[in-house]
């Protein structure tokens, strides 16, 4: 697990409009971090990164519901104000990155945060970051970098509390190199003023479950590893603590680097800090380069060895998070696949492997009915087609299976994608210029209309009363999705009503369902064609079985004039 940041938790980004909100909004979703609003004054309804963006946060949260973390990429002048509105707003925590932010606001916003309940980290923060799962702030820099240097909590890690922003990372990359895996990484900041100080972040990892150790990076100045020392001895802190302190050399009045790292008579010297913590128990290196082996050596006596890595996993030079294969062992996504075999169907399995979660046995259901209803569509769409001409060459059954795959793109099967983009675009506009739903369907139908487009995912070609979108809608309502509560498919029936309004009824097809329904049940729009193309493998090598047992080969396949002589209708 993690502590204050993971990949289930909504991020609000303040001042995503600005050149390091917008770069660092970025670099936190290509990490999974879930960036769900940004908010900047005066630049309300405009989206950065298809991320839409509100003029306040309260605005962000009416808009589009609670928000869990808000980080800051304000100028230290506006923290205050920006800070004080996401708390107000009901934000739990609030991350504020800007340096040189005055004590006499970092003090206005404690007030704050403590009258509402709320939490902050920093300022002058680089931020939080829990491997694997999601990141806020700056710190890992680079995506891909960050994946490489932190080693995620699998099934746990150490935490490490970091009063230096770039010892933070240097500390997370060198237990990685170590084979120490980590749970989080908390830079609480390095003014004098802090919200969650090193104490603070230390209770977080002590009650989370699989946080196994605390490593520290302290320095000299304020009494932050001194309370930590408190909290070991008094019995609250029982996880093992390696820490290193900095500043070893600094002389009082001495500001060492950070404007919280400042000895102020005997108050706050390296030495107090070393002597308070090895009294308390705590493994303390008075060298950087020490930290990781004696984590390692404390991991080992302590019993604590589960977040360290195996050689395999030390050897590795890229990883994947979809199958673990050891020997006698295939477990996908954690799951032991034998305990999944006779258990769950093919869309559970489906929705499993691509969202990453098990779904609940209605939603699992739903999920066989969306591939049920594309398994094939007879012999005149493109996929079959290609298929068939392949197979008819006498190529091999991959190859004319592929061909059919293939074909499958963004005007065969892309309306699922564009379809649950539209929906969703549709009911962004609409909440974004406070018209109803059915208000924002009747203009974009009037629109779309006027100009003669057409819209993905409605209408048939063949049928006006798809069977297939029938069942999908009766299966998601079984399973807990309707106009209700689900808003894909909210925006879906506006349309269908806004061209019914007009005369001519244009009902949502089976792709439009299916593109509504992923987006409620929240895949990815990336594997929406994927879901189709799975749908459709079985239909496809049917085909080409049949093309290559029954048609001579390279002969003429005419795209209409053909019939089915299959078994005649029947009951399941
Ligand atoms: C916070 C910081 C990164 C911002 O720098 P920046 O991105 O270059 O600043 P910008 O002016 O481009 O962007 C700030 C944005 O916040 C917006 N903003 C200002 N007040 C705001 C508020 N109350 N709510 C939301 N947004 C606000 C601004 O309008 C601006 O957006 P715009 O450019 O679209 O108008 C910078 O001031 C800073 O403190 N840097 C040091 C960070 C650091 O080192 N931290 C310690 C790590 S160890």
């Amino acid at each position: 697990m993690a502590i204050l940041i993971d990949e289930t938790k909504r991020v609000l980004v303040q001042g995503i409009t600005g050149r390091e909100g917008m770069a660092r909004a970025r670099l936190m979703l290509e990490y999974g971090t879930r960036v769900v609003a940004g908010c900047t004054p005066g630049k309300g309804g405009t989206t950065v990164l298809d991320v839409p963006v509100y003029d306040t946060v309260r605005q962000a949260v009416e808009a589009i519901g609670g928000i869990d973390v808000s980080v800051l990429f304000v100028p230290a002048a506006t923290v205050k104000s920006a800070a004080i509105e996401a708390i107000e707003a009901g934000v739990g925590l609030v991350v504020l990155v800007a340096d040189r932010v005055p004590v006499w606001d970092a003090m206005a916003i404690a007030r704050s945060a403590k009258a509402h309940g709320a939490r902050f980290v920093g300022p002058n923060t680089l931020g939080v970051i829990s491997p694997g799962r999601a990141v806020v702030g700056m710190i890992g820099g680079r995506a891909e970098s960050a994946r490489q240097w932190f080693k995620p909590g699998n099934p746990s890690g150490v935490g490490i509390i970091s009063r230096s922003g770039g010892m933070a990372s240097s500390t997370g990359y060198y237990l990685g190199q170590a084979g120490v895996r980590i749970s989080s990484i908390v830079h609480v900041g390095g003014d004098a003023v802090l919200g969650l100080r090193l104490p603070d972040v230390a209770l977080e990892f002590e009650s989370d479950p699989r946080t196994d150790a605390i490593v520290v990076f302290g320095e000299i100045g304020s009494s932050q590893e001194e309370d930590l020392a408190d909290l070991i001895r008094s019995g609250r802190v029982t996880k093992p603590v390696v820490a290193y302190i900095g500043g070893k050399a600094a002389r009082s009045g001495t500001r060492f680097s950070h404007a919280g790292a400042i000895i102020e008579g005997n108050r706050g010297t390296h030495q107090g800090k070393v002597e308070a913590l090895v009294a308390a128990g705590a493994t303390v290196v008075d060298s950087f380069g020490d930290l990781p082996e004696a984590t390692v050596d404390t991991l080992r006596r302590r019993g604590r060895s589960g977040c360290l890595m195996t050689a395999a996993e030390r050897n590795a030079v890229w990883t994947s998070a979809i199958t673990r294969i050891e020997p006698n062992r295939v477990a996908v996504r954690g799951y032991e696949i034998a305990s999944l075999m006779g258990r769950i169907g093919v869309g559970a399995a489906v929705h499993l492997i691509l969202k990453g979660e098990l779904p609940d046995e209605r939603v699992g259901r739903l999920m066989d009915a969306i591939l049920v209803s594309s398994i094939d569509h007879g012999c005149t769409p493109p996929s079959t087609l290609a298929a068939r001409t392949v197979a008819s060459t006498g190529a091999a059954l991959s190859a004319a299976v592929a061909a059919g795959i293939s074909s499958i793109n963004r005007h065969h099967g892309g309306a699922i994608e564009d379809c649950a983009r539209l929906l969703a675009d549709l009911a962004a506009r609409a909440k974004r210029d406070g018209r109803t739903l059915d208000e924002a369907a009747a203009a974009l139908v009037a629109e779309t209309k006027s100009s003669g487009a057409r819209l993905p995912g409605f209408g048939h070609r063949v049928h006006n009363k798809d069977p297939r979108t029938v069942r999908l809608f009766e299966l998601a309502a079984e399973a807990g999705l309707d106009e209700g509560s689900a808003p894909h498919i909210a925006a879906a029936r506006a349309v269908e009503r806004a061209f019914a309004a007009t005369g001519r009824p244009l009902p949502i097809n089976v792709d439009g369902a299916i593109g509504a329904l992923l987006a409620d049940l929240g895949l990815d729009p990336k594997v929406y064609n994927g879901i189709f193309m799975i749908a459709r493998t079985p239909g496809l090598v049917a085909h080409v079985v049949e093309e290559q047992t029954r048609e001579r080969p390279m002969r003429r396949i005419d795209p209409e004039r053909h019939a089915y002589d299959g078994p005649a209708p029947r009951q399941p």
